[in-house]
């Protein structure tokens, strides 16, 4: 069985993530300079996993820290479409939450496409609740909003 690591990602990694966003988003893509400013944000995490070397998904996450509480924000997370069904999604997510307890987070959230079955399914598989609904928030489309306790 192909062996799956997942470690920080760089600004060196630009051209493959977005690579790999470009196969998984036909519209609302990041751009590239967009995936650029987020691997250099001092707020932001950002992960990738490898299969045999080969990098084959990221997820991208921000923090905010207000006076009270620190908020996880989960912006992104790709996995290219021929390693998927093979629990990189899952893995990704685990890491990053793993990341966001080191930095005091306690609350993570996200917004998701209503029609985003898949990934939709993933985060509530790993336990996200769904918040509220984001009336129109893609335009065509309606978003929904996620969160998790992270205990
Ligand atoms: C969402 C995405 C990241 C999932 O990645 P993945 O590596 O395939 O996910 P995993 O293999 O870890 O899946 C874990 C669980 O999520 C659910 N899931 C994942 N893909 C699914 C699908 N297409 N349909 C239904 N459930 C799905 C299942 O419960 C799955 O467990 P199972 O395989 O044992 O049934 C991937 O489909 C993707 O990159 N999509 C395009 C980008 C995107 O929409 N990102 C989210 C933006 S908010």
């Amino acid at each position: 069985m192909a062996k799956v690591t997942v470690e920080e990602a760089s600004i060196k990694h630009l051209d493959r993530l977005y690579e790999i966003e470009m196969e998984c988003f036909e519209k609302e893509a990041f751009t590239r300079q967009q995936i650029a400013y987020l691997l250099t944000d001092y707020d932001s995490v950002s992960l990738i996993a490898r299969v045999d070397g080969e990098i084959v998904g990221f997820i991208i996450g921000k923090i905010y820290v207000s006076e009270k509480s620190a908020i996880g924000h989960i912006l992104t997370i790709d996995v290219s479409p021929k390693h998927r069904r093979r629990g990189i999604g899952l893995k990704l997510l685990w890491n990053i939450e793993r990341v966001f307890r080191c930095k005091g987070v306690k609350v993570c959230c996200l917004e998701v496409r209503e029609d985003n079955v898949a990934a939709l399914s993933l985060y509530q598989k790993f336990g996200y609740k769904k918040a509220g609904r984001l009336e129109s928030y893609y335009g065509n489309a309606h978003g929904v909003y996620l969160k998790k306790v992270l205990t």
